[in-house]
């Protein structure tokens, strides 16, 4: 959710932060604002909406350019409407401490009552507001800012990353984390403090990722580490080796048009190189043996969102080719519904980001019932696959536009390996049947090129379709997820009512919603697979033509049946029915990319969303 930057060293700190700002706007992007140290002062700017407001309004200052020292700050509004008193940096009263936070403090209210009772007035709505006025006052006491930052961090509950400085410490920048990212940037009399690397790739590859309730300081001339409580400790260092044109849209309109493009390499990437001889997946950390996937008698897969669809895909896959009961849960729901839990159950992870709290929560819970976590993700390092016993990454490369479409089809690649994995491990499927399956998922990102090089009558209806105020989605089996993920793209994307349903179910209630020339959008299932998924698929699509509906069809190629019976038909090539998800979600990417930029809508960054959800 909001992202943060720091730095200390000999270039402007208005162009570093800002440069960092540009390239974390994907985490949030209701206000923006930046605090700089200038010869013992602190000047502050900041203003609700985009970026660019920010930049007008620093610019009409002349460009700041004076300080080395600065933090900067674009957010994801939690407490307190997204206006300009609202933005971060947050001041002291003296004006000589400025904060900027992610996450949420949950004692806000006890920690603003008691500053309220001490005469402190409030200048904002934020949580965040409290920890600027306890910083003051800690080292109005006579501490320094590190450890007035711990005193202070020590009374904290909840998730906030911090990073601060103060008039008495003009070439200082202190941060500090719990349950929110951080990383620190090592240069050359150059120091970084971020969310996330993508901040200061420009200028550093060399990174350490800071620890639970850890404290940093960064000059000039170095950083230090300690606990809350002061005992020094290390990060954990690690090189950047992703390019920083990975970061820019490399000539597409979007972000998302560039991801949505690069999914054949990013599948490609990610099932490379990943199996062994003997039908094995080569995990990236494992702390989990393979007499472990062995004990396992239950699985539950958790996450949000996008990457919860692509756990739904996973189930079908999981129980088909391992024999084991597999559940797929909301990570926001998992661990309040109290799921029972051991030693036998494994608990399967997704998140791109790596960070989601509701995702992070669930992980924490599954650790403490014992049960065994493995985690699919796409940054390395991250917390969540910092904290389970297994990790495989995706190799999708940074995905910058807040709407996920490469992440999804590599986390669909990631979770098949799992399961032929799981399969082969426990001697359900010999490495012969385990080899077919790969070398079929081998040959998906040249289809994946494919269906994308076939995508213009896709784009074309979605203009036609811009004028639509709802639209429909429906699959069978595998196809039900595909769809639920494709009205989730068109509803963050166009804002429009979308709603994705079981085939079958629509009969149960949701048919009602059908009128004259209302679009619905039909996962079809091989008919080489099984022919009576894709002969009630069939019946489905009659039920909604006999009440009016536009029905565009996602079919496979040869399939002949369903052309007569619907308005529009995409076509997808030849795969087996588990594995095609990962050509039939590609043209309700495209939809709705293309209905969203019909309507003029912000394609990378739709309202009110943010790229990683760090608060639960
Ligand atoms: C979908 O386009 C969204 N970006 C969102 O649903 C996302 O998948 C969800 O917030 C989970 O994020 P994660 O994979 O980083 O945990």
């Amino acid at each position: 959710m909001c992202g943060i930057v720091g730095y200390a060293g000999p270039k402007p700190a208005i162009d570093v932060v800002n440069e960092g700002l540009r390239r974390l706007e994907y985490r949030g992007y209701d206000s923006a604002g930046v605090a700089l140290m200038a010869d013992g002062e602190i000047v502050t700017e900041k203003r609700a909406g985009k970026l660019s407001n920010l930049a007008e309004a620093v610019a009409a200052r002349g460009g700041m350019t004076g300080p080395h020292v600065g933090i900067g700050h674009t957010r994801w509004a939690t407490h307190g409407a997204p206006t300009d008193r609202n933005a971060h940096p947050h001041v002291s009263v003296d004006g000589r401490t400025a904060v900027i936070h992610n996450g949420i403090i949950e004692n806000f209210a006890q920690l603003r009552a008691e500053l309220e009772g001490d005469g402190v007035e409030f200048t904002s709505d934020t949580d965040t507001e409290c920890v600027a006025h306890l910083l003051a006052r800690e080292v109005g006491q006579g501490v320094d800012l590190t450890e007035g930052m711990r005193r202070v961090c020590r009374r904290l509950q909840g998730a906030f990353t911090l990073l601060a400085v103060h008039g008495d410490a003009p070439g200082t920048v202190v941060g500090a984390r719990r349950n929110s990212p951080l990383v620190a940037g090592v240069g050359d009399g150059e120091y970084f403090l971020a969310s996330d690397v993508a901040a200061f790739i420009r200028h550093t590859r060399e990174a350490i990722e800071l620890g639970q309730d850890q404290v940093v300081t960064i000059t000039a001339d170095g950083y230090s580490i300690t606990d809350f409580e002061g005992e020094p400790t290390d990060g954990t260092p690690f090189h950047v080796d992703w390019d920083a044109s990975a970061a820019e849209k490399n000539g597409y309109e979007y972000f998302m048009l560039k991801e949505i493009a690069e999914q054949p390499r990013a599948v490609a990437d990610t099932l490379r190189g990943r199996f062994d001889v003997g039908g094995g997946i080569i995990l990236d950390e494992v702390r989990m043996s393979d007499q472990d996937f062995r004990d396992i008698d239950k699985i539950f897969i958790v996450a949000c969102g996008t990457s919860y669809h692509a756990g739904m895909v996973a189930k079908y896959a999981i129980e088909h080719w391992v024999r084991l009961p597999c559940e797929v849960e909301l990570a926001s729901e998992f661990r309040y519904r109290d799921p029972v839990l051991d030693r036998s159950t494994m608990v399967i992870v997704i998140s791109q980001s790596g960070e989601t709290m509701d995702t992070l929560m669930a992980l924490r819970h599954a650790r403490t019932q014992k049960a065994r976590v493995l985690a699919i993700s796409n940054t390395v390092g991250s917390t969540i696959p910092r904290e389970s016993d297994a990790v495989l990454y995706t190799r999708a490369g940074i995905e910058v536009a807040v709407a996920s479409t490469k992440a999804f089809l590599t986390q669909l690649a990631a979770c098949y390996l799992v399961g032929l994995h799981l399969a082969a491990v426990r001697g359900i499927k010999y490495v012969d049947e385990v080899a077919a399956v790969v070398a079929e998922l081998a040959e998906t990102p040249e289809k994946i090129a494919t269906v994308l090089a076939g995508m213009e009558p896709v784009r074309e209806l979605a203009k036609r379709m811009g004028t639509a105020d709802r639209a429909l989605f429906i699959g069978r089996h595998v196809g039900y997820p595909v769809a639920l993920e494709g009205a989730l793209k068109l509803k963050e994307l166009a804002y429009m009512h979308a709603e994705g349903f079981a085939a079958g179910e629509l009969k149960h209630g949701p048919i009602s919603l059908i009128e004259e020339g209302t679009p619905v959008v039909v996962v079809v299932p091989s008919p080489r697979g099984r022919s009576l998924l894709h002969d009630k698929v069939l019946s489905n699509i009659q039920e909604v033509k006999a009440r009016g509906a536009t029905v565009i069809a996602i079919a496979e190629d040869g399939d002949d049946v369903v052309a007569p019976h619907v308005d529009h038909v995409v076509f997808t090539p030849r795969t087996s029915t588990l594995l095609a998800p990962l050509l039939t979600a590609l043209p309700l990417q495209v939809f709705a990319c293309e209905l969203a930029a019909a309507k003029g809508h912000d394609i990378d960054q739709p309202r009110n969303l943010a790229k990683s959800v760090t608060v639960e």
